[in-house]
């Protein structure tokens, strides 16, 4: 099977490198704006050639952001060609509208790479979601962030100095703003829940606070109370709609959350007969994500279907019915309390009027 990979930034050139130990699958051509020499295939800066090229069965698409992806990828598909990306954003915005142009034109659409990295979380909520009805999504789906909450917590870091850490380390995005305040996990969200509950939610829906208000003092103060933050996403059926927000979240010391260090990523799913089940590994980097674009490749070669499930009702965000316990500080000034996830963001957004640099974080039970 030819494959034209599309970027050759992190993920792209391990993806190369991975790809070129297999003897059923090869990169034919790499699209990218300047001379290769060093690589054994085509290249390209003409995307036509790729859709006029016959040969080429699958597009790996890891060029990261909405365009040129999108047009890229939709050129692909309606070409008859299959394909894998590892891009949330695109995925994110695009959603109903890729889902059913892979449909159309008789193609698969895989992206396992894009919630997780390197863990099968989207393969395995369409695993689990054949048979069973799964009630919740929850984890830390963001390497970032988590490499610097990590570091802050483990060896006192301070959060600019993790933060380009993280950057030097090929985890953040080219704009580390989506990583800090949690747009790249609610994409990543949106993802899980769709897939794990056959609906379609709007990203912008989704209430989303970052790591960027958590100072120095709150992780002593969470270390003080026995928990440590993550930033967590959360998505549960209610009713007709979903509930599902983004926000750091102190876990116990002994919670395997809290466990997760560096670039780790843990994602837990809830199910009506199985129970929890959750998994874990790198959730950036690239190998790990470049391994996942990898497999989703294979799952293409073995004739998968067009999607991971053909379930994408338009549903509603709605946070008022289940109800967690909440931390608030403002100022100097910590506060407790339980209340459903709509008032508890009420609240805060009314703080961050008076204190910009109020926090809200949940506390795991
Ligand atoms: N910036 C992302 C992260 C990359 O840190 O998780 C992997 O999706």
């Amino acid at each position: 099977m030819n494959i034209a990979l599309l970027g050759f930034g992190t993920v792209g050139s391990h993806f190369y490198e991975l790809a070129s130990k297999q003897d059923d699958i090869r990169v034919s051509t790499v699209l990218s704006r300047r001379a290769r020499p060093e690589l054994k295939c085509a290249v390209t800066s003409d995307f036509d050639e790729i859709v006029r090229d016959e040969s080429i069965g699958v597009v790996v698409e890891v060029i990261g952001g909405v365009e040129p992806a999108y047009s890229y990828v939709c050129a692909a598909m309606r070409a008859g060609k299959h394909v894998v990306t590892a891009n949330k954003q695109l995925m994110c915005e695009h959603y109903d509208e890729l889902l059913a142009l892979a449909r159309k034109s008789g193609v698969s659409l895989r992206c396992t790479a894009a919630a997780g990295g390197g863990i099968p979380w989207l393969s395995s909520l369409e695993r689990v979601s054949r048979f069973d009805t799964i009630c919740s999504v929850e984890g830390i789906l963001n390497g970032t962030t988590n490499y610097i909450l990590s570091a802050m917590t483990e060896n006192g870091a301070d959060y600019a100095a993790a933060l380009r850490e993280a950057q030097s380390l090929g985890y953040a995005e080219a704009d580390p703003t989506a990583d800090v305040e949690g747009l790249d996990a609610r994409r990543k969200l949106v993802l899980s829940a769709n897939l794990a509950f056959g609906v379609s939610v709007k990203e912008n829906d989704i209430p989303c606070v970052g790591i960027s208000h958590i100072k120095a003092a709150d992780v002593a103060k969470a270390k003080e109370l026995g928990y440590t933050f993550k930033l967590i996403v959360h998505a549960e059926r209610s009713g007709d709609s979903v509930s599902a927000f983004v926000c750091p979240t102190l876990f116990p010391v002994t919670a395997p959350e809290a466990h997760t260090g560096g670039a780790g990523n843990i994602a837990t799913l809830r199910a009506e007969h199985i129970g929890p089940q959750s998994y874990a590994g790198a959730g950036a980097g690239g190998f790990p994500t470049a391994s996942s674009v990898l497999t989703d490749c294979y799952e293409v070669l073995r004739g998968c279907g067009s999607y991971y499930t053909d379930k994408a009702e338009p549903c509603k965000i709605g946070n008022s019915a289940a109800r967690f316990r909440w931390l608030l500080r403002s100022g100097g000034d910590y506060s407790f309390e339980t209340c459903a996830a709509a008032e508890a963001f009420r609240r805060y957004y009314a703080l961050l009027e008076s204190d910009p640099d109020a926090l809200i974080a949940r506390v795991a039970e």
